[in-house]
């Protein structure tokens, strides 16, 4: 009986590869991955260093370790929030690491969201100049975005995401049934990044998600399962092309430039990062529209589709369109001053654009934001 299950859930079993050569990682997405997937294989050594906090610890620790076969254990529980992803909460991975004599052969676990991800991310491109780590992504929206493409780092009082590197995973490990205790606000922050990939690469799916909405919010398994493999995939593709953001990938930070100016305003306490980015898709698609590329009809199907699932598509109300400015200026996509958006040419193709017009960008904060 229990074999059975165990192999109809190992058929249940998604594998993407995310292709860069010897540095290339496994995708592996389904119900139960924690116990049926071999942590192992990717361990080298004798030492293992679990990052995670302290809501995903109850939850989840404990299978995770029972995976672990004559390994040493550390753990160290990060205070759980996005107003903890700084250099100081950065240190104490760093300390328990060296109090506990982890060589160059110690692999870090990232069991959490997008927050600890980044964080154990940034701990293992950097401690002793770097070390290997497995991501075990807790969150829809870690599933689909941050655990896939060696984006770690922290942020900076003045910037979001400003100190990090590029350190990719030695595996992607989706336990899609770790959503299962996930609560209704982050899931539906997780959806603004799952519809991002329709907006900029994948029109069919942008549709695909339109029809099976209803199936998505009532986390139907099957529909849920998909969305995350086709945004995988669509990462996966995106990041096998341009693992270090040279050109393509920088489109996956379509509506980020606004986004990380409201998650910096609100200093990291106010806004989900995944709310933050569908208010600043909406606004970037209103700039896609100033800039004669999309209809009034594009820009209400996909806030239609982005208020369906709670999210919001206005600017907090208090930031005025001066606070936008300026905290877009700090962005990392800035390049010699110059002040690079990703806008779309149509749904489903985003493109990186620096040649706009400042009265584009004027209207759309004229319309969002206070004066
Ligand atoms: P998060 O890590 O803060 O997790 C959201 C909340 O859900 C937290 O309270 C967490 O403890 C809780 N949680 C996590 N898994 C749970 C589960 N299974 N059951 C119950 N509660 C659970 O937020 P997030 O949305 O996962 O990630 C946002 C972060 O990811 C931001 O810092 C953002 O900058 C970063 N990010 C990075 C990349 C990248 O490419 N590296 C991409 C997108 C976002
Ligand atoms: N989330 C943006 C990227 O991975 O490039």
């Amino acid at each position: 009986m229990m074999n059975n299950s165990k192999s109809l859930d190992s058929k249940a079993s998604k594998h993407i590869t995310v292709d860069l050569g010897d540095r290339s990682y496994p995708i592996n997405i389904g119900p139960k991955q924690i116990s049926l997937v071999d942590l192992n294989q990717y361990i080298q050594g004798g030492k293992v260093l679990i990052v995670t906090n302290d809501t995903i610890a109850p939850l989840y620790l404990e299978s995770v370790m029972a995976g672990l076969e004559n390994k040493n254990i550390d753990v160290v529980t990060l205070p759980d929030g996005e107003q903890f992803k700084n250099l100081d909460h950065l240190n104490s991975i760093f300390t328990k690491l060296l109090e506990q004599n982890h060589d160059r052969k110690t692999t870090l676990i990232a069991l959490g969201g997008g927050v600890v991800g980044d964080m154990a991310g940034f701990a293992a491109a950097s401690y002793q100049r770097g070390v290997p780590f497995i991501q075990i992504p807790t969150t829809l929206l870690a599933q689909v975005d941050s655990s896939v493409g060696g984006k770690t780092g922290v942020n900076h009082p003045l910037g979001k995401n400003m100190v990090g590197a590029f350190h990719q995973p030695a595996a992607v490990i989706i336990d899609t049934d770790t959503l299962n205790t996930l609560p209704d606000r982050q899931f539906s922050a997780g959806m603004a990044e799952v519809i991002k990939y329709g907006l900029i690469v994948d029109y069919p799916f942008f549709e695909w998600l339109e029809t099976n909405a209803d199936a998505i919010i009532r986390r139907d398994k099957a529909a849920l399962s998909e969305a995350i493999e086709r945004s995988c995939i669509n990462k996966a593709k995106i990041v096998s092309a341009d693992e270090k953001e040279h050109g393509i990938r920088a489109i996956l930070n379509f509506g980020h430039t606004f986004g990380h100016a409201i998650e910096t305003f609100q200093a990291y306490r106010g806004w989900l990062h995944g709310e933050a980015v569908a208010a600043g898709m909406a606004m970037a698609l209103d700039l896609s529209m100033n800039a004669g590329n999309l209809s009034q009809e594009d820009v209400d199907r996909s806030n239609a589709l982005m208020s369906f699932f709670s999210l919001p598509v206005a600017a907090p109300k208090d930031m005025t369109a001066d606070d936008f400015m300026k905290l877009m200026y700090s962005d990392k996509k800035v390049l010699d001053g110059q002040l690079r958006l990703v806008l779309l040419r149509s749904l489903g193709q985003g493109y990186v654009s620096q040649d706009f017009a400042q009265r584009w960008i004027d209207a759309t904060l004229a319309k969002f934001c206070r004066c």
